[in-house]
């Protein structure tokens, strides 16, 4: 299933893109009362975001008791090898705030099989959610932020592979990643990326160029065929950036 076309918003560089989506991100957690989940990504690009988010004015400003973290995918690596995405996550930003334990949702990667840590996942997120299926008016959560590799895959789900065709589970294994880190991975699903009142793209750099090219051509890929049940945002820097798109 291909999604709405991405709404493009450029940012002159990579200092900006954190500034932006920051505001983003506490505007979707902040305007909502009750519970609010946010769903992280990994990779480099969100490290940056997740620095500034720890400082003024968000740590003020953003409802942390009220906040629950989950991770769109997760490398089957302890929490504390540097390639793990949580690991990313708590020394950029929930390690630096007083965040109740109970309201962080990591991939258990101390399960003894990538297997496990998929069924694992998927009954916390169901549990948290309090149905099996999604209903399109309550989405799971608030905010999902993705990212985009040079081959145009996303959390990680990777080309050509078949779990981006999943349509019933919520979380699934991916016994082999298509780039580095080569390790096994734990992935949410498009459809379980998709129940979120937003989802914002962060992609940064020359070497992402050509992928956002695509993905506004509308080529198949991974990327492309994420979609949300809200609102769907690339929020994208100015080397990433197709040519002759203007800054915002
Ligand atoms: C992961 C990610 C992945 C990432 C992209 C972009 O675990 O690797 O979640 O999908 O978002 O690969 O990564 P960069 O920001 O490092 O380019």
């Amino acid at each position: 299933m291909a999604g709405k076309p991405p709404h493009l918003t450029v940012v002159a560089n990579a200092d900006e893109l954190a500034e932006a989506a920051a505001q983003r991100i506490s505007a979707h957690l902040t305007q909502a009362s009750g519970r609010l989940a946010a769903c992280l990504t990994g990779g480099s690009t969100p490290e940056r975001l997740y620095k500034f988010m720890a400082t003024e004015p968000y740590r003020d400003a953003l409802p942390w008791q009220r906040i629950h973290w989950f991770w769109g995918d997760e490398r089957f690596v302890p929490h504390d090898d540097r390639r793990s995405n949580f690991g990313m996550a708590r020394r950029m930003l929930l390690g630096r705030i007083p965040v109740p334990a109970d309201n962080i949702h990591a991939i258990p990667t101390s399960a003894a099989s990538v297997a496990d840590a998929t069924l694992l996942y998927e009954a916390e997120l169901r549990r948290f959610y309090g149905a099996e299926q999604f209903n399109r008016q309550r989405p799971l959560f608030d905010v999902v932020l993705m990212g985009v590799g040079a081959d145009g895959h996303t959390a990680s789900l990777f080309p050509g592979r078949p779990e981006l065709d999943e349509s019933q589970r919520w979380v699934v294994g991916v016994p082999e990643a298509g780039l580095e880190p080569f390790v096994p991975r734990v992935t949410l699903t498009l459809p379980a990326l998709a129940s979120t009142r937003a989802m914002l793209f962060l992609v940064s750099g020359r070497s992402k160029r050509e992928v956002v090219r695509r993905v506004l051509s509308g080529a198949d890929l991974p990327a492309t065929r994420a979609y949300s049940h809200g609102e769907l945002v690339w929020l994208v820097d100015r080397d990433a950036a197709p040519e002759h798109r203007d800054v915002a």
